[in-house]
């Protein structure tokens, strides 16, 4: 039995996650024709094909405990239950997940699973949940308490038989990347609620920049949703002065770092009505293909000069794949010796350019690298960035 669940375990995420999850789009206007157009825009759209397999229903799912405290979904936005619309989404050849918390209420106050961590992860497996994410509102601040209780939860859904990811979202404060392996979970969130602006994205890229090296096949940093194709719809926490949305060159940057980081990918746009430039960037295969390596290594920051950045990812192979980013507000001219600027010593077959700005249509101007790949010149817009594939 523990080798059985051993082998589970040691199955589920063996590369990020990718899928759609209801919150940030959504939020309480969730229900079941929503997720089931959700799920066919998935496979008619090309999502399902580049590799989205996860329909993950956020917060406000819940509708109470029944007379023997088992979990039902709230019947005005679920009437048909959970039971038949994940079978729905199974017939799409997709899976589904769920929301709750360490805690007796989720964070919009709804039902949460304190207390009743092995009935209702027993309900999520008689329903066929393949995902939970298991949020942290309404419960002590300390580290051990946080252990204990998404140990709980991870113990009741592995106790259940049914594989099923674990997503801990305690938003990075009690450092989970150095336990939730531990509790279970397959990914966590490094940091608070992204929305859609460029400085919230920038602050969760950097954010995450020093836990790099905790992501591996198995487990996963979780730098949050991914902004892509929102084009400022969608909670949004402005403060004063600030824009909503950010321009095509931001999200390409977006969706390029959240793949050098080996994020999960996760999108929140309403799928069912995506702009052609978010729905080409969201299933840009070079890119997912670098995010979903199956070394699962995290990438990191080697240049830093000039608000120009370059992260260096390693891949499957002996490849490498390097995205050079322009922060700064304003276009820049790129040109760097892959040897001396960037200290890469081995010799790589090909250069190629994986990713520009191209794919947005947006006429970004595509970079070049001689013919040995000694060196790497783009032109980027600002805030935009170019990815490059180094091959043995
Ligand atoms: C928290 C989480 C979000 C979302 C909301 C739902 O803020 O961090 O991702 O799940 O709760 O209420």
């Amino acid at each position: 039995m523990f080798a059985v669940s051993q082998n589970r375990d040691s199955m589920l995420a063996q590369t990020p996650p990718m899928g759609w999850n209801s919150w940030t789009y959504f939020t309480d206007g969730i229900n079941e024709q929503i997720v089931r157009e959700t799920a066919d825009a998935m496979v008619r759209n090309g999502m399902k094909a580049a590799g989205y397999s996860y329909i993950l229903l956020d917060d406000f799912w819940v509708g109470g405990r029944d007379s023997h405290n088992r979990l039902f979904a709230d019947s005005a936005r679920f009437p048909g239950g959970m039971k038949a619309l994940a079978d729905y989404v199974h017939a799409k050849g997709l899976r589904i997940g769920l929301y709750s918390d360490a805690a007796p209420l989720t964070c919009g106050g709804v039902t949460a699973s304190l207390g009743f961590e092995e009935l209702d992860a027993q309900t999520f497996a008689d329903w066929g949940i393949d995902y939970l994410k298991y949020d942290y509102c309404h419960a002590p601040t300390d580290v051990s308490t946080a252990f204990v209780r998404y140990k709980k939860m991870g113990d009741a859904l592995r106790g259940t038989g049914r594989p099923i990811v674990f997503s801990i979202c305690e938003w990075g404060d009690r450092q989970p990347w150095l336990w939730a392996r531990a509790a279970g979970g397959q990914l966590w969130r490094t940091g608070p609620d992204l929305v859609d602006k460029w400085r919230a994205i920038m602050e969760a890229y950097d954010h995450q920049k020093p836990m790099q090296n905790y992501s591996a096949p198995g487990g996963w940093n979780d730098p949050d949703l991914l902004m892509v194709g929102l084009n400022g719809r969608g909670i949004c926490n402005l403060t004063a002065g600030e824009l909503r949305g950010c321009t095509p060159a931001e999200y390409r940057s977006h969706f390029a770092l959240w793949c050098m980081q080996a994020a999960p990918l996760i999108t929140v746009a309403d799928i069912r009505n995506i702009d052609t430039a978010s729905l080409a960037l969201l299933t840009n295969r070079d890119l997912i293909a670098i995010d979903q390596d199956r070394l699962g290594k995290g990438g990191y920051l080697i240049y830093d000069k000039d608000s120009i950045e370059v992260v260096r990812k390693e891949l499957a192979g002996g490849d490498l794949a390097l995205c050079v980013f322009n922060r700064s507000g304003r276009p820049a001219k790129v040109s760097l010796d892959v040897q001396k600027d960037l200290d890469i010593w081995t010799p790589f077959r090909q250069v190629r350019r994986a990713f520009g700005g191209g794919v947005s249509g947006s006429g970004a101007f595509g970079g070049r690298t001689d013919k040995y790949g000694r060196r790497i010149d783009a032109e980027l817009e600002a805030h935009d960035s170019e990815v490059f594939r180094l091959t043995r």
